[in-house]
């Protein structure tokens, strides 16, 4: 059978994660069922509903709503085309005509992507066609007639596909605000009573490099607010409940900072004033940010080189040169978080690397993390909606890094008690021992009967000496052994041995259960009823 698996000559390959990616494994995962779990309480408290989005979407949702210049959908998305099956493909020399028809009419459902490149080249296709079939005379197959230079040049446009698209571009999503938003629109949404609350926890990927709290896969908890009204406290409530999620979480060393980046009345003319500014002192700046003077010099202000610290903290700053609207709606939603006691800082470098943020943007960070040490950002983005094909809609979200929140936990010490290390993983609460085939049958019952009850158990699958399995069952750190021979199947007394102290006892099936369970509450009190 190992022979149909790897064939003879072959060398056994070892496989290991694509670099940029993990495995995440027990006890580490318990934690973060215990995020994600504390995640849909805390959130459901504030009304919002969960959302599962495709980790896959068309490459040019995110190219709009991120924005093309930036580096996540510049360099970063993984992006794939998913070609058709419908095409004939690749067209067999003299298919021309079946396949120009087919192309047209796929174009026609989209289902063969109505780009200005496939549209080309299927037009200029067919006026080489139709003219090849000019040459052709009754009785020849006008194929025939077709210049063989002319066919070369079909063929490389065609089959060597250098100039058409296909199948749809697709990419694995960067983030989740464009799919939220997308979904919106896609069921109608705003026709819902507004605002829509919603959130969505999941894998994105970038093309990042990785490093410590850096991944191409990693996991974002986000939540987004989409319709009604800009009214600050909105922005102040989602801000609110972020951080009473870390609280809840016990995450140390939690700061939040808050920017306004203006709208389309204010932010372009700010925009040319630091250009401007930066323009004068191009010379002093690195590559990477001279670049930026051209394409985006808001991100100028996120650089964290050293030498160029001294001159960006000379620029002018966007708080002095926002419309009278911004300004006011900067000034309530610090109002409004002051209202719900969320402590915040003022970071007017704080410019968010995606494009559609206008208005309020905010990052957290918290301890233990090194350089990559955001571990949410989020902002408002009113206008995303429109620009994705629906109505005007306000929206304001953020987006949790759940590897660094992880991360940051794992090394503050206070999480130490809260490592959430679940029974599952910190040992069993019951190992059956088991001898002989009856008492195999009462461990299956036994075994069933204490999960169901909502005990962890260890049912070994084959017969094993009482000392063996006692050992075992100290290897797991399991808190009980449950010994069950010949002879206590035919009293119908079980021996159950507390393994912290050796001590034994002898118990009845319902005796068991009620010991277990007082014993279990006793050591977790919330478990204790009435
Ligand atoms: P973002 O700042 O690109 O925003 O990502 C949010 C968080 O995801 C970051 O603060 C960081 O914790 C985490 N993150 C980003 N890239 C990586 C990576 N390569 N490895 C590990 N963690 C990473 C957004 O994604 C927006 N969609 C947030 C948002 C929602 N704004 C409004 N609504």
């Amino acid at each position: 059978m190992s022979e149909g698996i790897a064939k003879k000559e072959e060398k056994p390959r070892k496989f290991q994660a694509i670099r940029g990616t993990r495995d995440l494994l027990p006890p580490e995962t318990a934690l973060w069922n215990r995020v994600e779990q504390t995640a849909h309480e805390v959130f459901a408290t504030f009304g919002f509903g969960e959302t599962r989005t495709p980790i896959f979407e068309q490459a040019d949702l995110f190219a709009r709503a991120v924005g093309g210049e930036t580096d996540i959908v510049s360099k970063e998305m993984y992006t794939f085309v998913d070609r058709l099956e419908k095409l004939p493909d690749p067209p067999t020399l003299g298919d021309y005509g079946a396949f120009i028809e087919q192309a047209e009419k796929l174009m026609a459902t989209e289902e063969l992507p109505a780009v200005p490149g496939n549209r080309l080249a299927i037009e200029r296709m067919k006026r080489i066609w139709d003219q090849g079939n000019v040459l052709g005379t009754a009785g020849e197959s006008p194929i025939e007639k077709v210049d063989s230079a002319v066919l070369e040049e079909l063929y490389k446009m065609v089959v060597l596909k250098d100039s058409m698209e296909l199948g749809q571009s697709i990419s694995l999503r960067p983030e989740a605000t464009a799919s939220i938003c997308r979904a919106y629109i896609e069921h109608g949404m705003q026709q819902l009573s507004q605002p829509v609350k919603l959130y969505y926890m999941g894998p994105m990927f970038r093309r990042e490099r990785p490093q410590k709290g850096r991944y191409r896969q990693f996991y974002q908890i986000g939540a987004e607010v989409l319709g009604g009204s800009d009214a600050p406290a909105i922005d102040a409530e989602v801000i609110e409940m972020v951080m009473t999620f870390f609280d809840r979480l016990e995450l140390q060393g939690v700061q939040l900072d808050i920017n306004s980046i203006g709208d389309r009345n204010c932010r372009p003319k700010y925009v040319e004033l630091l250009r401007a500014e930066l323009l004068k002192v191009k010379d002093k700046l690195g590559p990477d940010s001279q670049r930026r003077i051209e394409t985006n010099p808001l991100r100028v202000l996120d650089s964290k080189l050293e030498s160029e610290q001294g001159i960006i903290a000379t620029l002018p700053r966007i708080a002095d040169h926002l419309c009278e609207e911004c300004a006011a709606h900067y000034a309530a939603v610090k109002h409004q978080l002051e209202m719900r006691g969320v402590i915040y800082r003022e970071n007017w470098r704080l410019v968010r690397g995606l494009d559609y943020y206008m208005r309020t943007t905010f990052e957290i960070t918290a301890q233990g993390l090194g350089s990559q040490n955001a571990v949410c950002g989020g902002g408002r983005y009113d206008g995303l909606v429109e620009l994705l094909g629906g109505p005007p809609t306000k929206g304001i979200g953020f987006a949790i890094g759940e590897d660094r929140l992880i991360l940051s936990l794992q090394e503050s010490t206070s999480s130490l008690s809260a490592s959430g290390k679940a029974p599952a993983q910190q040992g069993r609460d019951v190992y059956i021992a088991w001898m002989g085939e009856r008492a195999h049958a009462t461990a299956i019952r036994a075994a069933k009967d204490l999960r169901k009850a909502g005990f962890s158990v260890e049912l070994p699958p084959v017969e094993q000496k009482f000392g063996k399995a006692l050992g075992q069952a100290d290897k797991l750190g399991a808190k009980y052994a449950l010994i069950l021979g010949d002879n206590e199947v035919s009293e119908g007394l079980w021996t159950l041995k507390t393994l912290a102290d050796g001590s034994q006892q002898k118990l009845t099936e319902p005796d068991l259960l009620t010991f277990l369970k007082r014993e279990k509450a006793k050591a977790d009190p919330s478990l204790r009823s009435g």
